[in-house]
């Protein structure tokens, strides 16, 4: 499966699937990176990596339709199976979302749906919630909340900061997210009746 990575910041998710995908078996190839920020380190270590750049600045384009119309151009250039969130921070139009549906994955980094949108591990600590982690979903039209394909759970711990949280759950989404994708690409995975449910490879 061909699949484009969307980023807007450092990249170790990014970083993640492209080091996963160079592994002989893996049944998905990073062929793109694709950033809405110009100064995203992503960018570098997509390049470093071989896997082909560019940049979408979102502040280039007069509204949201706008950049999500050059986005869906660019994306409809590489045709992608799979189109893969990672630390992309754009929320996109219904008719971008229309046309990618069943084809975007986004990592979130808690256990859904618990702590939607930004400052998850803030949130996490103020809860007093004792395990916290990661989901790998598919993105629709309504934030955060599209089908779960995995989570990974990590203990919060006495004395976690959100700095010491974040780092915790960071390293399981760099494990989790390959492993969603493997799924995904493979059809282990799979969308039945608006849920993700595993079966054999079809
Ligand atoms: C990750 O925690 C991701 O879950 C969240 O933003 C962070 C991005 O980190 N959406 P990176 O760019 O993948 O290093």
């Amino acid at each position: 499966k061909r699949v484009a990575i969307l980023v807007s910041g450092r990249g170790s998710n990014m970083a993640a699937l492209i080091d996963a995908a160079a592994e002989p078996d893996y049944p998905a190839e990073i062929v793109a990176v694709i950033s809405n920020r110009p100064g995203a380190g992503a960018l570098a270590v997509a390049a470093r990596a071989g896997v082909p750049t560019s940049i979408i600045d979102h502040k280039a384009f007069a509204s949201r339709e706008a950049f999500d119309v050059a986005l869906d151009a660019e994306l409809s250039r590489i045709a992608p199976d799979v189109v893969c969130f990672a630390g992309f921070m754009r929320l996109l139009t219904p008719g971008f979302i229309d046309r990618w549906e069943g084809r975007m994955l986004n990592i979130h980094p808690a256990l859904l749906p618990s702590f939607k949108g930004l400052d998850t591990h803030a949130r996490a600590l103020a809860a007093g919630v004792k395990l916290h982690g990661c989901t790998v979903h598919l993105v629709t039209a309504e934030m955060d909340a599209g089908p779960i394909i995995a989570q990974a759970a990590v203990p919060v711990l006495d004395g976690d900061d959100e700095s010491s949280l974040a780092a915790r759950v960071l390293a399981a989404e760099h494990l989790l997210y390959p492993r969603a994708l493997a799924m995904w690409a493979r059809g282990t995975a799979r969308l039945e009746d608006g849920r993700v449910r595993f079966g054999p490879e079809p």
